[in-house]
């Protein structure tokens, strides 16, 4: 088993290039344009949304086993970065217009519950306009909002609900509702926020916002949800408001605060914001940039087979989440990022990915925040690399949309994988314990379980069946689509 350092090398790289691109000397090779590739258009993501969304019965899908992954890729507009823009939106002054809006089910829960705050809300196809109130001007719900499946929405619109002078009571699908909210709850309370939770810790929640005091929180746990509700909370505190994270996580809130016009003050990994009851944020237009979470299904797809070679277009590639490449590379992968650009704060490019023999390797500490979302899909890989995937430091997966550890585990056995599950993670064999067969998978309700054994399906012996896997339509509403295009038979 290798143990993989630290290296951070595209997150360097990608400092590197839009330094140079700021000086106007940026390198042919670094920033040439995308080769010119033929992209069959996705069936409209949106009819697919609503598919999701009105769901009955459960859906199924079967993989049929591949031999190369070819063509080309534009993933959905990011998740994380959609739901800020949303939020911000709704308290910003005057109209704003998001072109490649997540067409994920999650985005459209955070509009939802900002067009129940008085928002007002227009989509068309992937780009949405939001009409905010101003930082004073939402009014309450007599409903109960609904966040849906996605722990972003309550856990940051909690942030933003503790400082309105109004009731809100907000829950969410089965699955949101078992997942931990004390996090949050400690210190929106310690703001001045009243906040009821079942049981102390989960939702619905009945927040009773009211004047809030600015205060220094030491985060005990590296979470950018929780970084986040803090500093949106700070929004309309009285004084300071500053977060110091344990280790570094997704810094999308910080950017996006910075666009809408909220200065931010950042040291290490302390972020601070000053509001002293002057801020303004005012409506903008913006792009979206693709999700790199979402995008790095692909990557892996093309990693399984020798004679691949993948296009992915309009990634996000802000560097505290590209760690991601870092593992894949060090892995083995073969990965070229192309055409790097700004949009509004984030970087973006797209990614070439050739197919290779992948290694493996260990996965653990500070890393672990920044490939959180990704750990999945590395998990569903380790029977198909040379020395396999150990996993540790990630009790955090046992609280996501399902319990990921276990939900991984019982999948790769039920596929003939070897796997030691532990309290903080697990053990995969590679490629010597024997290669998969198809089989049923259960993704318990859990998007990017089931995405990552659609792609892990291709290199099995045999079919596999994905039940309920419209849920992937919590993130990538035209995922199975997007695959089918992209694996040849
Ligand atoms: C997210 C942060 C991460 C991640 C989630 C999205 C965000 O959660 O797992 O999918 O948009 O801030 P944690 O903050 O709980 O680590």
């Amino acid at each position: 088993m290798i143990r993989t350092g630290r290296p951070a090398h595209f997150s360097r790289f990608v400092r590197k290039c839009l330094w140079r691109t700021a000086r106007g000397d940026s390198s042919p090779e670094e920033t040439r344009p995308a080769r010119v590739l033929k992209f069959r258009f996705r069936k409209d993501g949106l009819e697919q949304l609503f598919r999701f969304r009105e769901r009955k019965a459960l859906s199924k899908q079967t993989i049929q086993p591949a031999k190369v992954v070819a063509g080309g890729v534009v993933p959905p507009g990011d998740k994380s970065i959609s739901h800020r823009y949303a939020m911000l939106a709704g308290i910003a002054e005057g109209e704003s217009e998001f072109s490649n809006f997540a067409l994920a089910a999650d985005c459209h829960s955070t509009l939802g519950c900002m067009k129940s705050l008085g928002a007002e809300v227009v989509s068309d196809k992937t780009s949405v306009r939001v009409t905010g109130r101003g930082l004073h001007g939402l009014k309450g719900s007599r409903r109960t909002l609904d966040a849906g499946n996605s722990g972003t929405t309550i856990r940051l619109l909690s942030g933003i609900l503790a400082g309105q002078n109004f009731t809100t009571k907000i829950a969410g699908d089965e699955s949101l509702n078992k997942r931990p909210m004390k996090r949050i709850l400690t210190p929106l309370r310690e703001m001045g926020a009243q906040i009821s939770a079942r049981d102390d810790n989960f939702a619905p929640l009945e927040i009773r916002g009211g004047k809030l005091r600015g205060m220094h929180y030491e985060m005990p746990m590296a979470s950018a949800q929780v970084k986040s509700a803090v500093l949106l909370a700070g929004l309309f505190a009285e004084g300071q408001t500053s977060v110091t994270e344990p280790a570094r996580t997704r810094d999308h809130t910080e950017l996006a605060l910075e666009e809408f016009g909220v200065r931010i003050e950042r040291h290490g990994r302390t972020t601070e914001i000053r509001a002293n009851g002057g801020l303004k944020l005012t409506g903008r237009k913006v792009e979206v940039p693709g999700d790199l979470s979402s995008a790095v299904f692909f990557i892996a797809a093309a990693s399984l087979f020798e004679d691949s070679a993948l296009h992915i277009q309009g990634v996000g590639l802000n560097p505290t989440r590209t760690a991601i490449l870092d593992v894949f590379t060090r892995m083995g992968a073969s990965i070229q990022m192309l055409s790097l650009r700004t949009a509004q704060g984030e970087v973006m490019g797209d990614i070439a990915v050739k197919g290779t023999q992948l290694k493996g390797g260990v996965l653990e500490g500070a890393e672990i925040p920044l490939v959180i979302d990704e750990l999945p899909m590395l998990a569903a890989l380790g029977p198909f690399t040379e020395q396999g995937i150990e996993i540790r430091d990630a009790s955090e997966l046992r609280v996501k949309e399902s319990d990921r550890i276990a939900a991984l585990a019982e999948n790769l056995r039920r596929m003939g994988a070897t796997v030691e599950e532990r309290p903080d993670g697990l053990k995969v064999a590679g490629r010597g314990a024997g290669k998969l067969h198809g089989a049923e998978i259960e993704p318990r309700g859990d998007h990017r379980i089931a995405m990552a054994f659609a792609v892990a399906a291709l290199a099995a012996k045999t079919p596999t069946t994905i039940r309920d896997a419209e849920c992937a339509g919590v993130s990538y509403p035209t995922f199975y689509d997007d695959l089918a295009r992209v694996a040849e038979r």
